[in-house]
């Protein structure tokens, strides 16, 4: 019989105690530390994947060798069907990568994952794991989707030691195990889904995936706050971790990376939602930008640079008489504390007060933009909708602002700058650090230096 021990396991950030406390030291969460009972042999985890790779390598280790003699020849990567998929991986699937994909219930996680399983079947050897659905539930749904599945081998599974064994026997290059929170690892008693069942059973994929060359692919759930559900742990063993997500016109996903070993971060695909599952966006800029002939006061298509390409998105920004004694600042798609910091720079350096008044700003198609060449495009949209002013139709803008006034300069601004005129605007307004040293041909480009250059624009 195993020998178990309880222990006190923080379900948020993984931090383990002897006794219950109502806050975990660790990571200060309320209420998240339950007893979990435990295999007190060490690493149950690793053991399983030993167990299950007796027919592979034997050791566990690899010995000492030397990098430049480590031989790269036979390790091209595969490319997963969906182009936008492989850019977002950084050029294709790595042998023996993990890739974690996250995203909210009816995101599209296990669409995703079916369509490319079917499309990789074609010419490599694959092995899809289902732990959520029946196999009747996916035979239907790839059905439906019309996917070519003659080559698609699937089992349902909840058990790590099993799917391990199962991949060690079939050989697969390609394993999707749907999701990691309903699997569980022998040896660990505590319920799938917790922190240490999680752990363990990334871990046992992870190792197994290393010494077998075989690249995983694990569905994970978000929680409610949007972070992944189970310890951080996840994200730090797997190679490459992306989040499928669904704006707020459901029509369109996008999947974004957030880590990869093999690749740019933050890099974006941006996928169509349709009747029969999920479709590449080639040209994302174009979905993103309104088109229509009559422009309104407070609108404006900035340039964004997501992981290794720019990208066209509008931006909306709605100033109102506050009704309340503290004015409502409200982004979505952007960060919350730099609008504040920018109403604050406009104030001081540009002698645009808005302390009376609310202030809403909006990404259009539900886009998340961490860059900060949104700085420029804001403070003009903020100026439009004030002023009730509408900005000339085919100007688009992008630069940051800094706390004295300034505007700096960001990166790749000749190559966005190709990207707006490439989508036919005319009047660009780039930092002066980014004005192009040629001059462009039908095209205004407008260089600012400070915050009340903007002023005289709108
Ligand atoms: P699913 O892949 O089951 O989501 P997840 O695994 O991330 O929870 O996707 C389900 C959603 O996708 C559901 O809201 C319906 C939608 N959908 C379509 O619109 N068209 C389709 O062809 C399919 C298969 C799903
Ligand atoms: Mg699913």
């Amino acid at each position: 019989m195993a020998k178990t021990k309880s222990i006190y396991v923080c379900q948020s950030c993984g931090a383990k105690y002897h006794r219950w406390q109502g806050i975990c030291s660790e990571c200060n969460e309320a209420g998240t530390i339950v007893e979990t009972l435990v295999d007190t042999a060490p690493n149950a985890g690793a053991k399983v994947a030993a167990r299950a790779l007796t027919g592979f390598a034997g050791s566990s280790g690899t010995g000492i060798c030397t990098l430049s003699n480590i031989d790269l020849t036979k390790q091209p990567r595969i490319s997963s069907g969906f182009t936008e998929f492989d850019r977002v991986l950084g050029g294709g699937i790595v042998r023996g990568a993990v890739v974690l994909i996250g995203g909210n219930p009816g995101a599209g996680k296990s669409t995703l994952l079916l369509q490319t399983v079917a499309k990789l079947s074609m010419q490599h050897k694959v092995l899809y794991v289902t732990g959520e659905e029946s196999l009747q539930q996916v035979a239907l749904r790839a059905n439906r989707l019309g996917l070519q599945t003659q080559n698609v081998k699937i089992a349902a599974e909840t058990s790590i030691d099993a799917i391990c064994q199962m991949a060690s026997t079939e050989k697969p290059e390609i394993l999707i195990v749907d999701s990691i929170q309903v699997m569980h690892v022998t040896g660990i008693e505590s319920a799938p889904g917790s922190v240490s069942q999680v752990r363990e059973a990334a871990a046992a994929l992870t190792q197994f995936a290393k010494r077998s060359s075989v690249s995983v692919f694990m569905v994970g759930h978000v929680t409610k706050d949007g972070t992944l559900a189970g310890p951080k742990i996840l994200e730090h063993c797997v190679d490459c971790s992306v989040i499928l997500e669904a704006g707020s016109d459901m029509r369109y996903r996008t999947l974004r990376c957030q880590k990869n070993r093999f690749g740019a971060v933050n890099e974006i695909g941006v996928f169509a939602m349709t009747d029969t599952g999920l479709k590449e966006v080639k040209n994302p800029s174009a979905i993103f930008l309104n088109r229509s002939e009559n422009v309104a006061a407070g609108s404006l298509p900035m340039v964004t640079w997501e992981g290794t390409r720019p990208l066209l998105v509008e931006l909306q920004a709605l100033v109102d008489i506050s009704l309340y004694s503290n004015p409502r600042r409200l982004s979505i798609g952007t960060d919350q504390n730099r609008l504040a910091m920018l109403l604050s720079v406009l104030h001081r350096h540009a002698d645009f007060a808005l302390g009376d008044q609310d202030v809403f700003v909006n990404i259009v198609g539900g886009v998340k933009i961490e860059d900060t060449s949104s700085d420029v495009p804001l403070c003009l949209a903020l100026m439009s909708s004030f002023k009730n002013a509408p900005i000339d139709k085919g100007t688009i803008a992008f630069g940051e602002v800094g706390l004295t006034g300034e505007i700096r300069p960001v990166p790749f601004g000749q190559e966005r700058i190709l990207e707006a005129v490439k989508q036919g605007f005319v009047r660009i307004i780039v930092p002066f650090d980014n004005a192009p040293r040629t001059k462009l041909q039908n095209v205004q480009v407008i260089p600012v230096k400070r915050v009340t250059d903007l002023l005289s624009l709108v």
